[in-house]
Order: structure tokens, then C-alpha cells, then sequence
């Protein structure tokens, strides 16, 4: 998808289908809508007026321009974004998602969409490409019959009156974040048979090298000699050897030894049968996106190198399969973590925590002072916040703070749980100093609790995302299947960080 800007009038982008955003109850007597109704002989009146729109988020009306002769778009698609007083850049860009698929569907071509949105066109330019790129994603990969071949060759965001540089470089940006979050998607999406730990560290290498980001690949036994018990007892039951992934974003003319390093940890469970826990059948087939976490930090550390922001970044993705075999972790085990500390294993399907465990110590251990690790860890989130909130824990309520307000901007919902010392006595164990379970109360607290073992001495949050990285049901802006969520948030992040740190070396 070719992507342009401007900030001259709607009317004169050469393009098939124009989408303009509706505000709920909104008149059209003034403005863009205003002119909009002249030119196509009182056509956007007339809808409004019959109610057939009333401007409520996701509603779409749809028109051929016959005969219109001042505006280079024949085709119109009205998009409601709800209040006028509500609106901002995370809905300009569900409206953008909704156009273009919208818009797709009906064979348009090349499309212009009007969001309609004042404030900084640098943000509202990144929130609509970004839109709209996500909303061409497909889960549909291995499909071969019936496929619809539809592609939009070109995207021209009008905001008229805008700065032009920065709607430019927001537009710009959006294409870089869009792009990575589908990136995220599309690995979340591969069947476990194409996607194994191996696969994993090959991709990571591709970007590594496509991007510019420095990489090192910990084999098993590297691991070993780190003293990883943990992740490796993850990976004993499966013939595909763990991996450890270190992806690192340098900014260019950085001093060696900067004193801060922010980290992102992710979750690269390539397969989840439970092991010898073994999980029940229903469903199975989903555990495939259970290295989201993974895919998610490679999907922003994708973003970072090409965005270049001036603070360095790492990334950490332990990549594991965990299967059932005769070598496989049993439950009573114990296994000795990279820190020393000794964990029994009460249930082999509570994994995710053991491989971040040694992967948390390993980013201490290269200079990280911020960790934010992502993992699709319980199913007791879904419980708690459905598919609509991810939660957030943490020790550090400043970086628990500044990824909810992240998020905020990105249009991503996290919501805090809390950390009490208390949850961590479920986590103790008879026979070694931890446990991997924490029995059936609070199960996302007791699995921050766990990883708080291995965090401490850093700033840490973790994201638990196992209830929104896979959305059940398509929305008009996105396709079923894997949401990419937290990519947008964590580039966000990045942003205010590095904002945060220039302001203080001019203090
Ligand atoms: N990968 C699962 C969590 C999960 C469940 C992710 C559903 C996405 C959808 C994780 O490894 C797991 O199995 N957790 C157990 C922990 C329990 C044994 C303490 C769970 O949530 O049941
Ligand atoms: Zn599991
Ligand atoms: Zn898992």
C-alpha cells in the first residue's frame, strides 16, 4: 500500500473512494460535511436527515457520486466515530481501519480518507496509516480456494490545514508501526509446525539484519553454562531445542555505557500442549499464539530500529516448545533458575513463567535498569478483563503509569492489578524456595508474584496478554485472529522515554 499525505481540500485527491468521518447527531451545516452535501446535491443531507446514520462509532453508509464533477473520488463512505467530544487519535484510527476494510471489500482501489480530527497532524497522521494498515490484515495465510485477492495500492490521508511536515512524518511513522504490528500478527498467526523456536530466531535474524539491530542467538548449551535451569526444563520434553534471542537497538553516537537500559522480555512459547499437565483437547489448536509475548517484542524492536529513537533498547524473547515426552519436566521436579534460586515444579503447564524467570536474569545481567515483560501467562486474565483490558503489575507505579498512559495514546487498554506481598506466600514451596503455582486464587497476581522473584533490584512491569492478544470475534476495523496488541503501546513508550530523558540532560 502506497502511502500519501496532504493537507490540501479533499476534493482534489485523485483516488476511487473517498471516507469521510460522522460525528453523532452531527448536522451537516458546516464545514467539510457542508461542502460535501453541495457537491453531491444535498446527498449527505438526506442521509443524515433519514437517520440512516447517526454518526455512532463503526456505523457506515456507503454512495456512488453519479455525476459529480468537483470531486475526483466517485465513491463516498460515510464512517461514524461517535462524540465529537470523545473523539481522538486511537478512534481516527479505528475509523481508518474501518474504511479501508470497508472500502476493500467494494473494490476500491486507492482510497483518501478524511478523519476529520484537529490537534498535532503528526499523531493523527501515524494513528490513521496505522489504522488502516492493521485493518488489511488476514488470518487467512493458508488458504488457497475463495480467496479474495483485493489490495489497496494507495492511501492518501487528508487533513486539511494541517503541517505538512508533520503529517508527513506521522504518515511515515504509522507505515513503520503499522507494518510491525502485522509482523507481530502474522508470527502469532503461523501453525507451531512453521513457527518452532528455531523459526523464531531466523526471523529474528532477518529483521536484525533488514533493520540494523545487533543479535545474539543463546543455544542450549550456552544456556546451560548460564546456569538457565528454568527455561531449559521447559524445553526437555520437545526435539526442538530452546533458543534465547537478544535483540539490541543502539542509537548511533551513544555513549558505550549509558547508565539506563529499558527492556522488553517476551513470552516465545511456540507450542503449549501443558507438557505432562497436559491441557485438555478444546481449544488446543490456539496454543500456537503462545509466543505472542515473543512476537511482540520483536515486533517493536522491528518498529524501534527504523524509527531510531536516541535511548538504546533490548530485547529478550526465550523461545521454548513445550510438549510431553519421556524426557519431559515432571511435575515435583525442581529446577534450579540462572539466580540460584530453586523452583518446584507443581504443574508443567504454568511455563511461561519459568523460561521468562531465567530471561529476566538475563537482561539484568546485560545491563537492563527497566524490564516490561509481555506474556500470554494465565487464563485467569481472561477471566478477570476479558478481551478488552490487558493487565498490567508491577513494582515500579511510575512505569506501570507511563505504559497506562502509553497505551492511552496508542488507543490500547491496559488495566492494573495489584501486587500485595501477601500473593507471594502462595507461592511458596515445601521443598525448594518457590513453587510454579500458586493455586486457583488470583492466578495472574501469583504469576507476577513468581516473576517478581527474578525481577528485583530493577524497575519491572508485566503485561499479561493472553486474554487480548487473539481476538475471537472481527471488528469493523480488524480481522479475527491475532491483534498485535502492545506493539503500538511499547513503540509509545519508547517515545515518551526518549522525550523524558532529553528533557532532563537540558535541565
Ligand atoms: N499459555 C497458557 C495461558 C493461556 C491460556 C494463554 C489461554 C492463552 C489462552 C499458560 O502457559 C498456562 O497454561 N497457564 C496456566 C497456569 C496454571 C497451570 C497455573 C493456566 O492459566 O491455566
Ligand atoms: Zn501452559
Ligand atoms: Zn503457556
Amino acid at each position: 500500500m502506497q502511502i500519501e499525505s496532504t493537507n490540501g481540500s479533499y476534493r482534489e485527491s485523485d483516488v476511487q473512494a473517498l471516507a469521510v468521518a460522522v460525528f453523532k447527531d452531527e448536522k451537516c451545516e458546516e464545514g467539510l460535511l457542508q461542502d460535501l452535501d453541495s457537491i453531491t446535491g444535498g446527498a449527505i443531507k438526506s442521509v443524515i436527515d433519514s437517520e440512516e446514520l447517526k454518526g455512532k462509532e463503526g456505523e457506515t453508509v456507503y454512495l456512488h457520486l453519479i455525476g459529480n464533477t468537483q470531486l475526483k473520488a466517485q465513491r463516498l463512505l460515510l464512517v461514524g466515530v461517535g462524540e465529537r467530544s470523545e473523539y481522538n487519535a486511537a478512534r481516527a484510527s479505528q475509523m481508518a481501519g474501518t474504511a479501508v476494510r470497508e472500502l476493500r471489500g467494494k473494490n476500491a482501489r486507492s482510497i483518501a480518507i478524511a478523519p476529520r480530527l484537529e490537534g498535532n497532524a503528526d499523531e493523527v497522521g501515524s494513528a490513521v496509516v496505522e489504522g488502516a494498515l492493521m485493518s488489511v490484515f488476514d488470518p487467512d495465510k493458508y488458504r488457497t480456494v475463495d480467496k479474495e485477492k483485493r489490495e489497496i495500492e494507495k492511501l492518501v490521508v487528508v487533513l486539511a490545514g494541517a503541517d505538512e511536515t508533520k503529517l508527513q512524518s506521522g504518515a511515515e511513522r504509522g507505515k513503520i508501526i503499522g507494518e510491525s504490528v502485522n509482523f507481530t500478527r502474522d508470527l502469532a498467526n503461523e501453525p507451531g509446525a512453521y513457527m518452532t523456536p528455531t523459526d523464531m530466531s531466523e526471523r529474528a535474524r532477518e529483521i536484525a539484519t533488514e533493520f540494523g539491530l545487533t543479535i545474539d542467538v543463546l543455544d542450549e548449551a550456552r544456556m546451560e553454562k548460564e546456569g538457565m535451569g528454568s527455561l531449559l526444563s521447559v524445553s526437555h520434553g520437545s526435539d526442538e531445542p530452546a533458543q534465547l534471542i537478544i535483540l539490541k537497538y543502539t542509537p548511533a553516537g551513544a555513549a558505550e555505557d549509558g547508565n539506563e537500559l529499558l527492556a522488553f522480555v517476551g513470552k516465545g512459547i511456540t507450542f503449549d500442549s501443558g507438557g505432562i499437565s497436559l491441557k485438555p483437547g478444546d481449544n488446543m489448536e490456539l496454543m500456537k499464539y503462545d509466543m505472542t509475548g515473543g512476537a511482540t517484542v520483536m515486533g517493536a524492536m522491528r518498529a524501534i530500529a527504523q524509527l531510531k529513537p536516541s535511548i538504546p533498547v533490548l530485547g529478550v524473547v526465550p523461545c521454548a516448545e513445550n510438549l510431553p515426552s519421556g524426557k519431559a519436566t515432571k511435575p515435583g521436579d525442581v529446577v534450579r533458575a540462572m539466580t540460584g534460586k530453586t523452583i518446584e515444579i507443581i504443574n508443567t503447564d504454568a511455563e511461561g513463567r519459568l523460561i521468562l524467570a531465567d530471561a529476566i536474569a538475563y537482561a539484568k545481567k546485560l545491563g537492563a535498569t527497566t524490564i516490561v515483560d509481555m506474556a500470554t501467562l494465565t487464563g485467569a486474565v481472561s477471566i478477570a478483563l476479558g478481551d478488552v483490558n490487558t493487565a498490567v503489575i508491577g513494582t515500579d507505579q511510575e512505569l506501570i503509569d507511563e505504559i497506562i498512559a502509553a497505551g492511552k495514546e496508542a488507543g490500547e487498554k491496559f488495566w492494573q492489578l495489584p501486587l500485595d506481598p501477601e500473593y507471594s506466600k502462595q507461592i511458596k514451596s515445601d521443598i525448594a524456595d518457590i513453587k510454579n503455582v500458586g493455586g486457583r486464587k488470583a492466578g495472574t497476581i501469583t504469576a507476577a508474584a513468581f516473576l517478581k522473584e527474578f525481577a528485583d533490584g530493577v524497575s519491572w512491569a508485566h503485561l499479561d496478554i493472553a486474554g487480548t492478544a487473539w481476538c475471537e470475534e472481527a471488528k469493523p476495523y480488524r480481522a479475527k485472529g491475532p491483534t498485535g496488541v502492545a506493539v503500538r503501546t511499547l513503540v509509545r513508550m519508547v517515545a515518551r522515554a526518549e522525550a523524558k530523558s532529553q528533557g532532563s540532560d537540558g535541565e
